[in-house]
């Protein structure tokens, strides 16, 4: 072995021991010559000392050392002398007094420091990775990864799954995103697709028969990209068979209370908080409600149904919807910032925002003339708003009611600091619909995908849709009403998690086919060598998906889920360390059989 001892381990247990370690200089400083040299290896730093006198040899060597150059040391521990302890630093008192030094390695300055914290230009930092992964804080959330997914990975171990690696190059299989494509070589103008998540993989493994299947799964989605989302994301991915909603859901609170405990160290308590969708769409104006706080949207729709207020009387004539919130102590607010809250409600659909500033003398409030005492007094009543406060309305369709104050809600809990600091709002959202309206394409769409089995009690509404009277659309149409066996894992206002219950019976399948407008021969052609498995005896079956960028992002406080990939894509797309997507060559495209039809571009203009 080339060293003795790791540099972060040394404690004064080790006094009076002659250790080897090896590392980068973290830095180094010289204190009327004698040399301070921090050496840094992956467990953390220890200080060697090098003293001109005793050992000349060594010191002389130290003395030509920069940043990052690789190291290797042979010294004595002793304890640092009274008063010169750092009680910030694990190894703080003690220090290794050097008596030789052989440079491993030298190195160039790199483009920003690794003993820095202040922040570095992101494109810098991913297009040299490797040094960005030095430092201390993308170390530590590294290491998080490793812990988070080794706790997962032996819990669900001790319940009997198995892992199983499910194939990269797959069938393209409409989920929802757009896929990546990968063109085949040997069968001209056809190709493989990357998968969006192992899906269908997994419910064949049940109808083999493995019935507890996890895997840490890659999965690729060719979508736009946010702080939340990358194109090459992982999944702590859960197929059960012979399980209820229940069951999954059961499994998945003793994961998170494992790996929250083997890895922070807290202790968060289970079962979960369930939300019904529509509750949560009610109270929150979100299906990812971030329960850290309250300030929930309050309907005052029979308020103000009598008002003088054409808006609301013809938006609440019409199915709409009216609903409030009560900004506490923003009663003081300035036209400014009520016009920028009001600018956030337009940018949800909303049309406009009828405000409400209660002062110590009067109401202000643009609508107060077409309300009576009363009225206000209510809708005061309702959202719990007192003087000093500030009241916020939307008249509009219960889907832009819910998205504009939902993000307004959001906006002012972050700005007001109503979010309190370290609590865990782990909760489930259950009895989403079965089917979504997609109102350009006038059709149901599955709100999750076509395999999620409706709620037992809702399978009589799945057989009215085909001869009802109602409007497709309609919130009255039976297909409107169908609840999936469908839930979200919720934390933070984040989606961590989702899953449902299979569709494992042909005729139930069928029907979800029919009502989103797939025939069967579409059917077959899209996923054929599902359907047919599905006839040799499939088990009824269930499953979920964990994001384990998002859950480690919010876990280690990030702002965005490339701090906890080690190397990944930038918000357009590209991996500034590599340069790709890098263009094909001619011999390549034509081995593929493919033409390019993208215009030239000058690669030195390009860079
Ligand atoms: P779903 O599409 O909801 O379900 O994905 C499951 C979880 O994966 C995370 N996630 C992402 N994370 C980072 N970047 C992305 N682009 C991205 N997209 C999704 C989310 C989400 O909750 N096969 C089903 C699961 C199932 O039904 O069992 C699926 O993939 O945290
Ligand atoms: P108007 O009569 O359009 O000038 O609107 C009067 C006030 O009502 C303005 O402050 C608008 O922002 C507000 N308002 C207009 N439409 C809506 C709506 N759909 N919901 C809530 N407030 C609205």
């Amino acid at each position: 072995m080339m060293r003795t001892h790791h540099c972060g381990e040394l404690r004064p247990e080790h006094v009076g021991q002659t250790v080897t370690v090896a590392g980068w200089c973290h830095s180094s400083r010289d204190h009327g010559g004698v040399i301070f040299l921090d050496l840094r290896d992956r467990s953390g730093l220890a200080q060697i000392v090098f003293n001109p006198e005793d050992q000349a040899d060594a010191h002389q060597v130290a003395s030509a050392v920069h940043s990052e150059w690789v190291l290797k040391i042979d010294g004595l521990v002793r304890r640092r002398p009274e008063g010169t302890e750092n009680p910030n630093l694990a190894t703080g008192e003690i220090e290794v007094v050097a008596a030789a030094i052989e440079v491993l390695n030298e190195a160039k300055t790199p483009p920003f420091g690794i003993a820095d914290t202040q922040d570095v230009k992101e494109e810098v930092r991913l297009q040299h990775r490797y040094l960005d992964l030095r430092r201390k804080r993308m170390r530590d959330l590294l290491e998080l990864r490793h812990r988070v997914v080794k706790s997962a990975r032996d819990y669900f171990d001790r319940e009997g799954f198995w892992e199983v690696e499910t194939p990269m190059l797959w069938k393209s299989t409409p989920e929802g995103a757009r896929e990546f494509v990968v063109p085949s070589r040997v069968y001209p103008g056809r190709g493989f697709v990357l998968p969006q998540s192992p899906q269908l993989c997994k419910q064949l493994l049940m109808v083999a028969g493995v019935e507890k299947y996890v895997q840490i799964a890659r999965c690729f989605r060719d979508e736009d990209q946010r702080a939340d989302r990358q194109p090459e994301f992982t999944q702590i991915d859960v197929e059960m068979s012979f399980v209820e909603q229940d069951d999954i859901l059961a499994t998945l609170e003793e994961m998170f209370k494992t790996v929250m405990k083997e890895c922070l160290g807290v202790d968060i308590p289970t079962p979960f908080p369930r939300l019904g969708y529509s509750e949560a769409m009610a109270r929150f104006g979100a299906d990812k409600p971030d329960m850290r706080f309250g300030m929930e949207l309050v309907d005052v729709g029979d308020v103000v149904q009598d008002s003088g207020f054409r808006v609301f009387a013809d938006t609440l004539a019409k199915g709409g919807q009216v609903k409030a919130i009560c900004a506490k102590g923003c009663g003081e607010y300035s036209r400014k910032q009520v016009d920028d809250l009001t600018a956030l409600a337009r940018q949800f659909g909303a049309k406009g925002l009828a405000t409400w500033a209660l002062g110590e003398s009067e109401i202000k409030s643009q609508v107060a003339k077409f309300l009576t005492q009363e009225q206000m007094a209510e809708i005061f009543r309702r959202t719990g708003a007192t003087t000093g406060d500030l009241v916020l309305a939307v008249a509009d369709t219960p889907a832009v009611v819910a998205d504009a104050l939902g993000h307004i809600r959001l906006h002012l809990g972050k700005e007001l600091d109503l979010i309190p600091e370290g609590l865990w709002d782990f909760h489930w959202v259950v009895d989403f619909p079965l089917f979504g309206w997609n109102e350009t394409e006038k059709r149901y769409d599955p709100m999750h995908h076509p395999f999620c089995m409706p709620q037992p009690e809702d399978l009589a509404l799945l057989k009215e849709g085909y001869d009802t009277k109602e409007e497709p659309g309609s919130p009255d149409h039976p297909w409107s009403k169908v609840r999936a066996s469908l839930y979200d894992l919720v934390l933070r206002g984040y989606e961590i998690a989702g899953g449902s219950i299979r569709t494992h019976r042909r005729d139930i399948q069928q029907d979800v086919f029919g009502a989103i407008g797939l025939d069967l021969e579409d059917a077959k052609g899209r996923f054929g060598f599902l359907l047919e498995a599905f006839e040799y005896g499939a088990p009824p079956h269930g499953g979920i998906a964990v994001g384990l960028d998002r859950v480690l992002a919010i876990l280690g406080n990030c702002e965005n889920i490339r701090e906890v990939i080690a190397f990944p894509k930038t918000a357009s797309v590209t991996c500034p360390l590599t340069g790709a997507p890098t263009p094909m060559d001619e011999a390549t495209l034509k081995e593929l059989h493919l033409v390019s039809v993208a215009p030239e571009v000058d690669e030195d203009q390009a860079q």
